[in-house]
């Protein structure tokens, strides 16, 4: 098997076609062993893995920590609550104290765009990123495309919609370069003031109208409204966001195909998604979390395989 081309995981910009590719194949024989009566493999025993949360999570804490269990590897769990960063204590002081304990590599989400790569760049350990303020989380861009993959066999020619906030979207900022690397076409849809400026120079299209942008895709991914990363409104109340852009089954049922219906979660029922759309047979959303977890441990597993 060959190897990944990076020794860290901040961005899947940084990533090749051919590295994503390598990590979906990788995903496919943990996928399988996780269907197993033993999901347990001892490929990451004796390596110690750091998850250093310095902002809430659900899914990305557990299934990272789930992988590494998976893969035998032992692992600490910080959050910033609790800790030192409450007293004044940086960034690189925390991550280069934990490293003192003989820490092999480091699972970090962060509030602040950039985290993971600044801390990268003055460590000797593998960084993997869970997510950086609105900049990117790049195993939720790999485990969509693992998911749109599944269903559909490649990501080649799939017409790839993202719906939302997609300016505060970490996601969008994985998505879209993951699905443009693998050959798929992407399209933004949602209000212009939650859109970026220069979206068309990533290679993106935008559609402002819900249902045409629903009548072109294959997959559309419903964001959430970040409002937790909004200083100023963008959109004047979640009722007119919802009224314009959430998606529905009356909306769904309009269409001329069944399309797939991805969310990368936490949903804001009857916001951005409703139930009837969320809990049927058109949505993947459960897929998705069910395949972080291969995808994460095919993620530490090649990082750590790495020769550095
Ligand atoms: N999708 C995702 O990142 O969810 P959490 O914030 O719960 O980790």
């Amino acid at each position: 098997m060959s190897a990944i081309s990076q020794k860290h995981l901040t961005a899947i910009k940084h990533l090749q076609a051919s590295d994503i590719d390598l990590i979906f194949q990788t995903a496919d024989n943990f996928k399988d062993i996780l269907q197993r009566p033993i999901k347990k493999v001892p490929s990451l025993r004796d390596i110690t893995i750091a998850n250093l949360f310095f902002e809430d999570s659900t899914r990305t804490r557990i299934s990272f920590e789930l992988a590494e269990k998976r893969l035998s590897a032992d692992t600490i769990n910080f959050s910033a609550s609790g800790s030192s960063v409450k007293k004044g204590e940086t960034l690189l002081d925390t991550v280069r104290n934990i490293l003192a304990m003989k820490v092999d590599m480091i699972v970090m989400r962060h509030s602040s765009s950039g985290a993971a790569e600044f801390v990268s760049q003055h460590i000797p350990a593998s960084v993997i990123n869970a997510g950086d303020g609105t900049h990117e989380h790049p195993t939720q861009g790999l485990l969509d495309g693992y998911s749109v993959r599944e269903k559909f066999k490649t990501l080649k020619g799939l017409n790839y919609l993202i719906i939302g906030d997609i300016k505060h979207s970490r996601v969008a900022g994985s998505d879209i370069p993951l699905m443009l690397k693998m050959g798929a076409k992407v399209k933004v849809c949602g209000p212009p003031t939650l859109v970026p400026k220069h979206i068309a120079e990533l290679g993106v299209t935008y559609e402002p109208n819900l249902k045409k942008a629903l009548e072109w895709c294959d997959v559309a991914n419903v964001l959430r409204i970040q409002l937790e990363r909004m200083d100023i409104k963008f959109i004047p109340t979640l009722r007119e966001y919802s009224l314009f852009y959430g998606v529905n089954k009356e909306l769904l049922d309009s269409l001329p195909r069944k399309i797939t219906i991805m969310h990368p979660g936490p949903i804001n029922r009857g916001v951005e998604l409703n139930s009837d759309v969320a809990d049927s047979s058109q949505s993947i959303i459960l897929q998705q979390v069910e395949n972080g977890v291969a995808i994460r441990m095919a993620v530490l597993y090649l990082l750590a395989d790495r020769k550095n």
